[in-house]
């Protein structure tokens, strides 16, 4: 049965929550499952904005069929080929053989790459700043390549002065008729996985989002209509403000999140004394077990604060494997602009500080604090001046 709401009197929200979905990507970790979005635009044309995930296609026809109320479909406008968005193009072309699909010059290549027998007379290529009449709607084309695949673009509507907005500002999590920004209390529910969206899905690309940001400030912007998650139509310019901070690599919170790698206790008993020191000098603090936490926790954690201390035991001659990852995934993510501090453990020949640092080094604008301490399998009473000065420097330098 269809489920379907207004977002305007006009645009009619035709998209699916799947909840069975276990990882985005095939990668990241979905507690909250995560949305679909797609739109059905009716004026004296008929235009649907992208379609989903094949998972999900039969709800999303019996969506399509009674939003467009016995109308036919004039156009599919195409934003993105990611199969999330794409897999359930070849049903709306089989099923509205009139309906034209909206694509850009890098759109074409993927559709015939990702579909066989392509019927080419069918698709209408826009480029940059190009418009579709609807009627009472404009539809002008904005290209955002990169975020996060190349063919990536919005569409802005000047009639409902809508952005549609592609995988930009969108989040893990269904949304589960409660739709709209002003209907959930967003801060409490749902912040935390919209910047794990934003760090893992389009974390590397902040150039390419601070330029399509720049193009969106030119535009009245009453609604954003993202891919995935929440819509925004009461307070669009927190959302994309917070867009402005994580594309820039600026911390969101001035805090330190520690991050420890742990095989038998040692390690975190080290990390867990820092976290009480420096809640106790009034320093915002956050704790996480690397072997415990889903990496894209604790990337998106690390776009989060300004300080980053990880500790880790020594493993293979190196850094413990997860902590290696999380290193990895910083760098391949394009963090920036972090203060890290760095404590190590070793039975033996504790090397992980050393080479935690020297990954670290790979990091733009990233400072490393002097203040460090390497212990030989578990912490000392003697030792515990050096833990006092590290949390000393670290609040200096969050309070810098
Ligand atoms: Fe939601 Fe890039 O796909």
């Amino acid at each position: 049965m269809h489920c379907t709401r207004k977002i305007t009197d006009d645009i009619i929200w035709v998209g699916a929550n799947d909840r069975r979905l276990s990882r985005f990507e095939n990668l990241y970790p979905l507690t909250r499952g995560v949305s679909y979005n797609s739109y059905l635009i009716l004026d004296e044309k008929t235009c649907l904005m992208d379609t989903m995930d094949q998972n999900e296609t039969r709800q999303f026809a019996e969506n399509v069929k009674y939003a467009l109320g016995g109308r036919d479909l004039d156009y599919l406008v195409v934003q993105h080929m990611e199969p999330d968005h794409c897999s359930s193009i070849s049903y709306v072309m089989n099923h509205y053989k009139n309906a034209k699909v909206v694509v850009n010059a890098k759109t074409l290549p993927m559709i015939k790459q990702f579909f066989r027998d392509v019927d080419e007379s069918r698709f209408l290529m826009v480029k940059e700043m190009e418009t579709l009449e609807l009627g009472r709607h404009t539809l002008t084309f904005v290209m955002a390549p990169m975020v996060h695949w190349p063919e990536v673009m919005m569409t802005y509507d000047s009639f409902d002065k809508v952005l549609f907005s592609a995988d930009g500002f969108g989040t893990f999590g269904t949304i589960d008729g409660t739709i709209f920004d002003d209907e959930v209390d967003f801060d409490r529910d749902w912040l935390d996985e919209a910047r794990r969206y934003y760090t893992n899905i389009c974390g590397k690309y902040g150039m390419q989002v601070q330029a399509a940001l720049k193009k969106a400030a030119t535009l009245d912007i009453q609604i954003l209509c993202p891919l995935h998650g929440i819509i925004w139509r009461t307070n669009p310019a927190y959302f994309i403000d917070k867009y402005n901070i994580w594309s820039t690599y600026e911390p969101e919170t001035k805090g330190v999140m520690i991050a420890y790698a742990s095989m038998y206790g040692n390690t975190e008993n080290m990390a867990e004394i820092m976290a009480f020191k420096l809640a106790e000098r009034g320093v915002k603090v956050k704790l996480y077990d690397v072997s415990g936490t889903d990496t894209s926790w604790l990337l998106s954690e690390s776009f989060h604060y300004s300080h980053i201390l990880l500790a880790s035991p020594t493993y293979n001659g190196g850094v413990y494997p997860l902590m290696d990852h999380l290193l990895h995934e910083m760098k391949s993510h394009g963090l920036k602009n972090r203060t890290f501090t760095f404590i190590d453990n070793g039975t033996w020949g504790p090397v992980a500080a050393k080479q935690m640092a020297k990954q670290v080094e790979e990091l733009k604008d990233c400072t490393v604090l002097n203040e460090t301490i390497s212990i030989k399998s578990a912490l000392k009473e003697d030792q515990m001046g050096v833990l006092d000065q590290i949390a000393d420097a670290l609040k200096a330098s969050v309070e810098a």
